[in-house]
């Protein structure tokens, strides 16, 4: 049952409107404090055999690195941008002579831009409404008076909230009311303009945001009572979810537009749902995984076996090669410490800096480790985090340095990675996205 949502994804799904997986890519997310160099990620990617990436920035340096390795690239322009590339047509030109013609002149294959990050979400309260569209036509107008119309794409990358199907099943799904309109103008301008639709979908959170959602309809295995549309019986929550987005936009006229999956997976920790089996749900209750989706750990080795080749097969990805870790030195509580009385503001100064997801209530840290040994893990998180500056492990006296491996058996304390340099070393800190690389697919319609 391991990993049956990663392993699964090539199987031939029972969709209504036949699609057909055509290929594979990852994310590669760089909010973390400590990020794998480019080149890294260049050559797991080639290891692997993955062709395909989705950025989530247009990073000049990070960008390069990808000339002449024959790897498709899909640039990102994340929402704070949106407004200025809305409002001002100059902006949009030099975003696509600077970040985007410059590097696809210099052999990096550039194939789509994504404008804007999931923009209508709900939590977003309308504030990319009016904005996401006009950037996406400036960005494409550029592009195209550059003459890279036909090569370059601009797409936007939405939440699967953008489509419902109310409790009717799949054929009802339509764009949801409040962006209807919106949604089916940039549907007609996707079709014109020979993109693909791009949609990120996360069972996980439907079972996190709704303790009555059915899990087994969250994989793959069959488990679920399927639930019977028209003539089309749905076993999972992906090909339901799929369709539904199809139905919506044949409802947009565009019933044969290109589909992506942007962004698809389950967090492996932070959360009782959370783990390598994804699996064992009991009690819901919140807790922070989001640092946890994606398929290699912080250091760039892999979590769980997964064929990316679509056999099935139960192989281990190929992870980071020569990764440069920092000194074998931990952060830890000073156990001659007997005043107590300043430890939960440290620790908790700690966690809101650095990643204690892994104390969380069934989080993989939280039932084995003891008190001292909690403080000790949100110590050494930070301190790793800081890129070992003594500085970092003082706590108001409460810490040690120690160079004695202060993991136990069950809960790794991880020593950190040397950052990869001057544009991506520390660049957000507090919410580190652990997992580097998350899966995208391409679909077809047959
Ligand atoms: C990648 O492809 C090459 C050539 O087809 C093959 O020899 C190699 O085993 C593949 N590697 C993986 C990890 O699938
Ligand atoms: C374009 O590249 C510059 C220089 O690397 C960078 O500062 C900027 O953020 C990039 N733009 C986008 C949208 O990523
Ligand atoms: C959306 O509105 C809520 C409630 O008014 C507020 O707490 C939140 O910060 C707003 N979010 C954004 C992105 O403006
Ligand atoms: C523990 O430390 C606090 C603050 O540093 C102090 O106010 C308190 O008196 C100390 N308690 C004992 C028993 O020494
Ligand atoms: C520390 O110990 C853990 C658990 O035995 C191990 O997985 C990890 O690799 C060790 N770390 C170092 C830096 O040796």
């Amino acid at each position: 049952m391991k990993m049956a949502w990663f392993a699964a994804f090539l199987i031939v799904m029972q969709f209504m409107f036949i699609l057909s997986v055509e290929g594979i890519g990852v994310n590669w997310g760089t909010q973390a404090a400590q990020n794998l160099p480019p080149s890294t990620i260049v050559q797991i990617l080639k290891d692997n055999n993955i062709s395909r990436i989705k950025l989530f920035d247009s990073d000049t340096w990070t960008v390069s690195y990808f000339a002449n390795t024959g790897i498709e690239v899909m640039l990102g322009v994340p929402n704070n941008q949106l407004a200025s590339l809305a409002k001002n047509y100059d902006k949009a030109k030099e975003y696509v002579k600077e970040n985007v013609t410059l590097a696809y002149k210099a052999g990096v294959y550039i194939r789509y831009v994504a404008v804007g990050n999931e923009p209508f979400l709900k939590s977003y309260n309308g504030s990319n409404h009016d904005t996401t569209f006009p950037a996406m036509q400036n960005v494409q107008k550029a592009l195209n008076e550059e003459g890279y119309g036909d090569k370059i794409k601009v797409t936007t990358p939405q939440n699967a909230d953008v489509y419902d199907s109310g409790l009717q099943g799949p054929s009802a799904g339509q764009f949801r009311s409040d962006i209807r309109d919106i949604m089916h103008q940039i549907v007609s301008f996707l079709k014109e303009n020979d993109a693909p639709f791009l949609v990120n979908v996360y069972p996980f959170l439907s079972l996190y945001q709704n303790p009555d959602f059915p899990v087994e309809f969250a994989f793959f295995d069959g488990g679920a009572n399927p639930v019977v549309d028209k003539a089309t019986s749905y076993t999972n929550m992906l090909d339901a979810n799929l369709d539904t987005l199809v139905w919506a936009l044949k409802k947009a006229g565009a019933p044969k537009l290109k589909i992506i999956l942007g962004e698809i997976g389950w967090p492996t920790d932070g959360h009782k749902d959370a783990n390598l089996d994804g699996r064992e749900p009991e009690e819901h209750r919140a807790g922070d995984f989001e640092r946890h989706w994606g398929i290699l750990k912080y250091d760039g080795q892999p979590k769980f076996p997964m064929d990316f080749s679509g056999n099935g097969k139960e192989v281990w990805p190929v992870g980071a090669k020569n990764v440069k870790y920092l000194e074998k030195q931990w952060c830890v509580f000073n156990t001659d410490i007997k005043n107590m009385t300043k430890v939960p503001g440290n620790m908790q100064y700690a966690c809101q800096m650095a990643d204690c997801t892994a104390l969380n209530h069934d989080g993989s840290c939280d039932k084995t480790l003891g008190n001292t040994d909690r403080i000790s893990y949100a110590f050494n998180m930070y301190y790793q985090m800081n890129n070992q500056d003594v500085r970092a492990c003082d706590f108001e006296g409460l810490a040690r340095l120690v160079d004695q491996n202060a993991s136990t058996n069950e809960c790794l304390f991880p020593i950190g990675i040397e950052s990869a340099g001057r544009r991506l070393g520390m660049n957000v800190g507090a919410s580190g996205v652990v997992g580097v690389l998350v899966l995208l697919l391409l679909f077809s319609h047959h």
